[in-house]
């Protein structure tokens, strides 16, 4: 279990401490650099109001924004201290520029925030780099995590920094890693997950680890047209991973896995003059398969309607475009109108699906991480927690 072991704030004592609080701020930004999506700033809120009832001093957040490539202007964290002020109806300093660091002298008398600029403005913070990780810790007396979205990467601010200062995962990281954790231990019954998305390549380890652990596994996305091939099927144009054919054949066998028998084929993904609806034995050669069928989205509906535990990663169809999304919505709508089925949404672009669809609140979980919720499906470890880890076993 990735949580067992891990210390969390009740176990922490924070009175009279500054606190190095590492959030994950790392927002959808429109073109001229609003917030799209403010889920995981809300999401920080309840360890901030935690870590004030418990004492602390003074918080001082820290999170990358988007991919920046030394400073950059479009990435500055000022947007995001504005709406994290209007969340949490307390200030919100933000600290400039990373050549202050070390010199940062935290002068507030009463429980303030501070928000450090974006942590990839600094060439140490992806690289892990120790100096850097030093330098953040020394602004602090304790560190907590509650980054879980970037839990999987290596970075100074969630890895290295753990061996300069005591720490535990706060509130957010907490609840996210419990509920994978419920997960992998697969214990309500009917399990069953839905699983889509484009590529199969990147898919298979969770396949998988999966097959291990659920009742049925139901897949849409154009990953099945790489299984229908395998069944020696005409596809047409729809994308097919020809090196995993093989691999296809061998995880098509698991009779856990259930395929659609019909699917949405089109002549063109952006501009479709002809979209129908056909069973997998009849895509001509010149269309693509864009969605899955109306007969398999009752036939998942009736597989889902008897689940007790749900986890959901990845569209079932080629969602950039409505008419392609129809079977993704009208599914995710079923789930959250039965509340007696635990659904777990994991995964980035099912995230903001979901939040489209205004259904964020109807799901058991929405997980903040895209990456680092698919890391923890695959079984795998993720650095910033491991270290976390070891830094309390020290
Ligand atoms: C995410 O959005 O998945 C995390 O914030 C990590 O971001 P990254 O993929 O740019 O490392």
């Amino acid at each position: 279990m990735v949580f067992h072991g891990l210390r969390t704030l009740d176990d922490a004592d924070v009175k009279g401490k500054r606190v190095f609080l590492r959030v994950d701020y790392n927002v959808p930004l429109d073109k001229d650099g609003g917030i799209v999506d403010d889920y995981r700033i809300r999401q920080s809120l309840p360890t901030i109001k935690k870590l004030f009832s418990m004492g602390a001093s003074q918080i001082i957040l820290a999170s990358h924004l988007g991919r920046p490539k030394g400073v950059d202007d479009a990435f500055k964290m000022n947007g995001v201290a504005e709406r994290l002020m209007k969340l949490s109806g307390r200030s919100v300093d933000v600290m400039e520029g990373w050549d202050h660091v070390s010199e940062f002298i935290p002068g507030a008398d009463e429980a303030s925030i501070v928000l450090l600029d974006n942590l990839r403005f600094h060439g140490g913070e992806e690289s892990d780099d120790e100096g850097f990780a030093r330098e953040l810790a020394a602004l602090a007396d304790f560190y907590v995590n509650d980054a879980f979205a970037v839990c999987h990467r290596k970075h100074a601010s969630v890895h290295a920094i753990t061996r300069f200062l005591p720490g535990c995962v706060g509130l957010l990281v907490e609840r996210e890693v419990k509920v994978f954790d419920s997960l992998a231990e697969g214990g309500e019954r009917p399990f069953i997950a839905v699983l889509g998305g484009a590529k199969l390549e990147t898919k298979i380890p969770v396949i998988k680890r999966l097959l291990d652990r659920v009742d049925h596994l139901l897949l849409g996305g154009g990953m099945i047209f790489t299984f229908y091939k395998a069944k020696g099927l005409g596809v047409g144009k729809s994308i097919v991973d020809n090196d995993f054919v093989d691999m296809a054949r061998m995880l098509g066998h698991n009779e856990k896995v259930v395929l659609p028998g019909d699917v949405v084929i089109a002549d063109d993904r952006d501009n479709p003059a002809h979209a129908l609806n056909v069973t997998i034995d009849k895509i001509p050669s010149y269309m693509f398969g864009l969605d899955i069928g109306k007969e398999s989205v009752e036939r998942f509906k009736g597989l889902l309607g008897s689940a007790k535990l749900v986890v959901w990663n990845g569209p079932l169809g080629y969602y950039e475009n409505p008419r392609f999304a129809e079977a993704t919505n009208d599914l995710l709508g079923f789930l959250a109108g039965h509340p007696g089925v635990k659904t777990v949404i994991g995964g980035g672009d099912t995230v903001a699906i979901v939040e489209k669809l205004g259904l964020r609140d109807k799901f058991f979980h929405v997980s903040t991480g895209g990456g680092a919720s698919m890391a923890l499906l695959e079984g795998r470890d993720l650095p910033g927690i491991e270290a976390l880890r070891a830094g309390i076993e020290k």
